[in-house]
């Protein structure tokens, strides 16, 4: 039974120590989640003190990127082996700010996958079409090939272990999330590209994908009943701790329901 997954990605929002204040202001409430999966991700500067803060409280915490090295002249990276040290268990890959504002390419991704998954970090990998391609009927395509570049040579087992962000670019940081009738599908077309390269796949069902973008208190029940949609990640309406909460108690009544 998969887990239900609500991801909080702080951006570079908070400063350190408002990034501490939040992790205090939410800590409770990762007890209160059950059947969930729970993960932040705080800066790099960060996470020493927000690691150890959420240690024990059921909210894991992630890194926003990685090298793909372990060690080595890297200037300005930070690898892995510093992330593991620090107890972060989850790292992100991939997201569209970091492809659109520092030039990250999808082997660039590829390697960083490769790297999480030999540590045993839980990759979030993030990836979504861009507004010309939607508007030009390239959604499918477009990610179908992205999977196949970016997970050639990862196995089925660990293919499970990643945690998949379809994250639709134009969707990102804006008023309104994509529909959640129009997601639905699109993930279903997902899981299918995933059983066609990993054929020992149920249909891709065993896959956990989630949905991001403009994810808020509104558009989050709706968003919830999608039946391909395994969580939810969510940036600016989740540091609210408020919010959060609302989130939380929401989804652990979701993940109730399907049990
Ligand atoms: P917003 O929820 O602020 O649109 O950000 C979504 C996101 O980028 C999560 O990775």
């Amino acid at each position: 039974m998969k887990r239900m997954i609500l991801g909080s990605g702080w951006k570079m929002f908070l400063s350190d120590s408002e990034a501490l204040a939040h992790a205090e202001a939410i800590a409770a409430y990762g007890t209160e989640a059950q059947g969930l999966e729970l993960f932040v991700l705080p800066s790099f500067t960060a996470l020493h003190r927000v690691t150890e803060r959420l240690a024990g409280s059921g909210i894991r915490v992630g890194a926003q990127n990685m090298a793909w090295a372990e060690k080595g002249a890297f200037t300005g990276e930070v690898s892995v082996l510093s992330l593991k040290e620090m107890g972060v268990t989850h790292v992100e890959i991939g997201h569209t700010e970091r492809r659109e504002l520092f030039g990250e390419t999808v082997a660039t991704i590829a390697l960083k996958l490769r790297t999480a998954l030999q540590h045993g970090l839980t990759p979030v990998y993030c990836f979504g079409e861009n507004a010309a391609e939607k508007r030009n009927g390239q959604t499918e395509r477009v990610l179908a090939e992205e999977f196949r570049e970016a997970l050639h040579g990862i196995g089925f087992e660990e293919a499970q272990t990643i945690i998949f962000a379809y994250e639709p670019v134009w969707a990102i940081g804006v008023a309104q999330s994509a529909e959640p009738e129009e997601v639905n599908p699109i993930i279903g077309s997902l899981r299918s590209v995933l059983a066609e390269l990993y054929p020992s796949s149920k249909e891709g069902s065993e896959f956990r994908i989630v949905y991001g973008g403009s994810v808020n208190l509104d558009n989050f029940p709706k968003l919830l009943e999608q039946p391909h949609i395994d969580g939810l990640f969510v940036g600016r309406a989740s540091l609210v701790p408020e919010n959060y909460a609302e989130m939380v108690r929401q989804m652990t009544r979701k993940a109730a329901e399907q049990r």
